[in-house]
């Protein structure tokens, strides 16, 4: 049975509230500890839950504006940038597959994305990175994600509907990545791979711990070949 997606986290983070714990995550931390993005740059996050990442980027000096689908997270992350007294966050709720008109036009040093693009249908993967984070982009911007890998534990999990993409019993499609397939991605386009790493997260998802494999992936979009 095909699940509504946001029905789906809507109800999640109504049963289960602060799902992944308010500490940011390891490519957050990561982000900042690398200054791949720094204080006085804007950031488009993408699938930005209730805004742990987002509410560390702003309070190191990031203008950050958050999308997630779910309208109880984007509430949940209203109220705990309030609570912070951050101004520098803007939490909007929206679909990655048709980004919201209120943010057309602008511009960004760094689109971050952290466990959502394996959600996407796979054709709007493509369009992101071929399209959507071109367009977003200053010259010199970042896009900085994590994806799941094909060393997952849940890889194979449901039914193959393509190489590495499987869909699970609730109709949820997931998909994961190896070196090639992210590769690829970016190949023909001006985003250039700056590191591409296979890492590790020791992560608590609502009270279970799990050891998730996954793949960094910053790269930083180049001038015009032709310009
Ligand atoms: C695994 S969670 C990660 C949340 C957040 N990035 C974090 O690190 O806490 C995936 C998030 O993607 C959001 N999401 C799923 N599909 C989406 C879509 N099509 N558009 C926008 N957000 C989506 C979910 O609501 C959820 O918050």
């Amino acid at each position: 049975m095909k699940t509504n997606v946001r029905d789906y986290w809507d109800g999640r983070y109504r049963t289960n509230g602060f799902i992944y714990g308010t500490a940011p995550s390891h490519l957050a931390k990561w982000t900042v500890l690398n200054r791949w993005f720094e204080r006085g740059q804007k950031v488009l996050e993408l699938g930005g839950g209730y805004g742990r990442n987002g509410i560390f980027f702003a309070k190191n000096g990031i203008e950050v504006v958050s999308l997630d689908i779910s309208s109880v997270a984007t509430k949940m992350g209203i109220l705990a940038a309030d609570h912070a007294n951050l101004s520098n966050l803007r939490l909007l709720e929206g679909d990655i597959h048709s980004l919201p008109t209120s943010i057309r036009g602008e511009k960004f040093d760094g689109v971050f994305s952290n466990f959502c693009l394996h959600l996407a249908e796979w054709n709007a993967v493509r369009e992101f990175v071929f399209g959507y984070f071109e367009y977003w982009l200053n010259l010199g911007g970042r896009v900085i994600l994590s994806l799941l890998s094909t060393k997952d534990p849940d890889f194979g999990k449901g039914e193959r509907i393509a190489k590495n993409i499987f869909e699970l019993d609730d109709g949820r499609l997931q998909i994961f990545f190896d070196r090639s397939d992210i590769r690829e991605l970016f190949g023909n386009t001006r985003m250039k791979i700056e590191s591409l790493k296979h890492a590790w997260e020791l992560e608590t998802i609502v009270s279970v711990v799990r050891n998730t494999p996954f793949w960094i992936v910053v790269a930083k979009k180049q001038g015009d070949p032709d310009g």
